[in-house]
């Protein structure tokens, strides 16, 4: 195992009507601006939840933070921010409206040019305003992290960043509040959490056994409760465990210590800023194709993730990581996810304009070993055709 440090600072509320105590997390005198997506909690009465526990509150509102949110509303709302002197954001929503909330709280207080942000991949970050967030859909968790993706829509540019001080204050997880999710969004959170555990569990063996076995458990609750949440879809205790599921597939605690590979995200995120395809999809799209692609070097942890996740002992070692593969493939497309680029009518000439947006990006050592180059990627994308 390597060295690491371990801070994560942001306080859960989790469970039944914890919206309820929210007030206890925002000090009395803040100048709160909610944020919000295309208005969904406006319908589904979280809204007007979340303002019955802030009575007396100085609170403004701002909504409209699209799906893969963009640097050009973000920057609306910044206006927003600093012309009424703004001191706590409230992200209401999932994790476009608190990555995008996470943007505002840096770019607010940055005295450069914003899009530095993003393109240093969060480096000038100096300060940021606090903020919280009421989650209302499991799957990126950025809730819980530090992390965000922001999109240039003029640019086709999709970028990841992070800062330590972008983690937030606190989050609201009520599994209850997932009740109105489309299936597919349901459907696209687990594809998500999913990979987020396997791009930091399955790369070469690093003696992290606590880490693997986190993991694994972790991918053994996906498979058993993501189904039922389509088919239940009132069932609490299925949307209770998904919910913490994805906000620990992505917290920092599985990835510590361990090697962490992010090619099939760097690539997903490239085909979501040419094509607008959801995020959990260009995933479903792109995994089973770099596994198969970098079966060699990935062999150890396919093997374990063949035996340990998906029960497969039988045959030879190329015939059990083509299972795995398989059976992953179809995991996806039982969640009602394809995982074929035809599906999604994206065609062959996809592909150069990705390797093109890679480089552009300096992506050209993903993995890793660092060593998914550009014409890699190539390979992998056919065979996702
Ligand atoms: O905008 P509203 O009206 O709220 O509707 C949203 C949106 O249309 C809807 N929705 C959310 N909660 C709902 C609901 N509809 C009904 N009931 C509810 N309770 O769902 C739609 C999708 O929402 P979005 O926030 O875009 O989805 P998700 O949480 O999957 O976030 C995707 C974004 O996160 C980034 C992705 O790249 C993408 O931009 N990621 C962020 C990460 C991070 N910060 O660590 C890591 C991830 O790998 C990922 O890249
Ligand atoms: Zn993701």
């Amino acid at each position: 195992m390597k060295n690491f440090s371990f801070y994560n600072p942001t306080k859960i509320l989790f469970g039944k009507g914890r919206i309820q105590d929210i007030a206890g997390e925002i000090p009395k005198e803040s100048k709160i601006l909610l944020t919000y997506g295309g208005g969904s909690i406006k319908r589904n009465g979280i809204f007007d939840e979340v303002m019955e526990a802030l009575p007396g509150y100085h609170i403004m509102e701002f909504g409209g933070i699209e799906p893969n949110p963009s640097y050009e509303t973000l920057m609306q709302c910044v206006e927003v921010v600093r012309k009424n002197s703004i001191d706590f954001l409230l992200a209401v929503g999932g994790g476009s409206v608190i990555d995008g909330t996470k943007f505002i709280a840096a770019a607010a207080l940055h005295e450069g040019e914003p899009w530095d942000i993003v393109k240093t991949y969060g480096k000038v970050i100096k300060r940021a305003l606090p903020f919280g967030t009421v989650l209302t859909l499991p799957a990126t968790g950025s809730e819980m992290n530090n992390g965000a993706v922001i999109t240039h829509r003029a640019s086709r540019t999709k970028l990841p960043f992070v800062h330590p001080l972008l983690y937030p204050r606190f989050s609201i997880l009520d599994p209850t509040k997932t009740y109105t999710l489309p299936p597919e969004q349901i459907a696209n959170g687990v594809v998500d959490t999913f990979v987020h555990v396997i791009e930091q569990y399955l790369t070469y063996p690093a003696n992290g056994k606590v880490q693997d076995r986190f993991a694994e458990g972790l991918l053994l609750t996906l498979i058993e409760e993501g189904p039922k949440a389509i088919t239940q879809p009132m069932d609490y205790d299925v949307r209770a465990n998904l919910m913490w599921c994805a906000t620990l597939g992505l917290n920092g605690l599985i990835g510590v210590g361990v090697p962490q590979d992010w090619a099939t995200h760097m690539v997903g995120h490239e085909i979501t800023a040419l094509r607008e395809l959801d995020h959990g999809k260009t995933l479903a799209v792109v995994l089973p194709a770099m596994l198969d692609i970098r079966r060699k070097d990935k062999k150890e942890k396919l093997l374990q993730y063949a035996g340990r996740v998906w029960g497969l002992e039988t045959g030879n070692e190329d015939e059990r990581i083509d299972a795995a593969i398989l059976k992953t493939r179809e995991f996806f497309e039982s969640m009602g996810i394809p995982t074929r680029l035809c599906d999604y009518n994206i065609a062959a000439d996809i592909i150069p304009a990705v390797i093109e947006q890679l480089k552009t990006h300096r992506m050209i050592q993903l993995g890793e070993k660092m060593d998914v180059t550009p014409e890699l990627v190539e390979s992998v994308l056919k065979k996702c055709l």
